[in-house]
């Protein structure tokens, strides 16, 4: 139950942040089934990737570590995999247990997954239902729409499936699945979720085929090549950063090797047509993502919209950008973001409510919500509700409130990114830790 403790001040420097976490998970779980070692410089090494890693261990998969930090998968091939003799913990990580369960649905053994009580609240029928569709069994508590959930590996088949909201851990359960499937499974997304599955399965040469909103999945007629890659930084870490460069007046940061691959920079795209300027340098590739350097200072904003196809392409980022809005001439209003609800905790209802409490003038709505601004904040306690998003959110929030902020239960920021003080302390803010 740390707290972290938040003087306002501005950010000043270079940094960098963390590897990106759906990177990082899907290399692992790739890698595992790929023909021979993958190597993954760079990795993401937080509570959600390492529930991933302890995974992929029990499934028989060795995975060595460099003292440089780099893990080389030693891959089994698609049917290597080794029934597990204990419970999956995938702890608090929904991105594990949703890939997971269709990873598991077409292996030829009996697994079963398990997380915390705050993943056991989340729903998991989103992913069992399409793959009951193509054959999987499945049981697990509330007809099996929640964790556990135990899986019997059985012969699936390909189905056309149309997500009825966009999800990049739902898709890539289906795409994983149409891997051991027979004949052509097709997902059909209402949205541009994020495409690091497509993009990594078909460098390692599986059959995966994107078409517009047409995603398909067949098994492969060779084994999968394995990785080499190294992940670059996350955005959705970099976007507190942002969010504190632009917010905090003085502030002037640089963030290195940022990936800002198009299903995924929707913060940007929502900072810049509310007057803000980023900017962005040094454009390369890494592990197949545009990546580049991000430059941000003060900026003056202007209240704007956020909904449509822009919301799944800033998901993890909305509660900071709640606190983007706060500081920002105007209306700022966000809708089509019910999902926002299973996320970690009720991202509508814990953003609005801890915002409150700091003076913010936000109003819920039920699929987003509505800031009037610009307000001054001021120093409160507040609380996480041990959603890292959230704790890291208000920490910014802490950065430009009048006074002291307490953000209790703060220690959850690990789940994506471990150093998140260290690298806030590193540019300058002002922050102290309490047991
Ligand atoms: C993720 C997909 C998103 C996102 C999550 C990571 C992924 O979830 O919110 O943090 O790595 O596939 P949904 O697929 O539920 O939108």
């Amino acid at each position: 139950m740390t707290n972290l403790i938040v003087s306002p001040g501005p950010l000043i420097g270079h940094t960098t942040v963390p590897a990106d976490k759906s990177i990082t998970h899907r290399a692992l779980l790739f890698g595992a089934i790929a023909d021979g070692a993958s190597r993954i410089r760079n990795p993401l090494r937080s509570g959600d990737t390492n529930a991933t890693l302890g995974v992929v261990r029990a499934l028989g998969v060795a995975v060595q570590e460099s003292e440089s930090g780099e893990l080389l998968v030693h891959g089994r091939g698609l049917h290597g995999l080794q029934e597990p003799e204990t419970v999956l913990d995938c702890v608090n990580s929904g991105t594990t247990v949703r890939l997971l369960i269709g990873y598991l649905a077409g292996q030829d053994f009996f697994s079963v997954l398990a997380g915390s009580p705050q993943l056991r609240k989340r729903p998991m029928g989103r992913v069992t239902d399409p793959l009951r569709q193509m054959g999987a069994h499945i049981d697990g508590r509330d007809s099996g729409k929640l964790l556990p959930l135990a899986i019997t590996g059985s012969r699936l088949h390909g189905v056309d499936y149309e997500l009825p909201v966009p999800s990049a851990q739902v898709k890539t359960a289906l795409l994983l699945a149409g891997l051991y499937a027979d004949g052509l499974t097709v997902v059909i997304e209402p949205g541009p979720a994020r495409d690091h599955t497509e993009r990594m399965l078909t460098s390692m040469g599986a059959p995966i085929v994107s078409k517009g909103k047409y995603i398909t999945s067949e098994r492969p007629q060779r084994p999968l090549a394995p990785l080499d890659i190294t992940v670059p930084g996350d955005f959705s870490s970099a976007a507190f950063l942002l969010a504190a460069g632009i917010l905090v007046p003085g502030s002037d940061i640089t963030i290195q090797s940022v990936g800002v691959n198009p299903t995924r920079r929707g913060l940007l795209d929502a900072l810049i047509s509310m007057g803000a300027e980023v900017q962005l340098d040094n454009w390369r590739e890494m592990a197949g993502e545009p990546t580049g350097d991000l430059h941000v200072r003060h900026w003056e904003l202007t209240g704007g919209a956020v909904q449509g196809d822009q919301i799944v392409t800033m998901i993890d980022e909305l509660p900071v950008f709640a606190v983007i809005a706060t500081q920002a001439r105007g209306d700022t209003i966000v809708r089509d973001a019910a999902e926002l609800r299973v996320k970690e905790t009720d991202r509508i209802a814990t953003t609005v409510t801890e915002l409150r409490k700091l003076g913010a003038d936000i109003e819920e709505l039920p699929d987003g919500f509505v800031v009037h601004g610009p307000t001054k904040l001021h120093g409160a306690h507040v609380s996480s509700h041990g959603d890292h998003r959230l704790a890291m959110a208000l920490a910014v929030a802490g950065l430009i409130a009048e006074g002291v902020t307490t953000v209790e239960d703060a220690a959850c920021a690990s789940d994506s990114f471990p150093d998140f003080e260290e690298t806030l302390h590193k540019l300058g803010a002002k922050l102290d830790v309490t047991p």
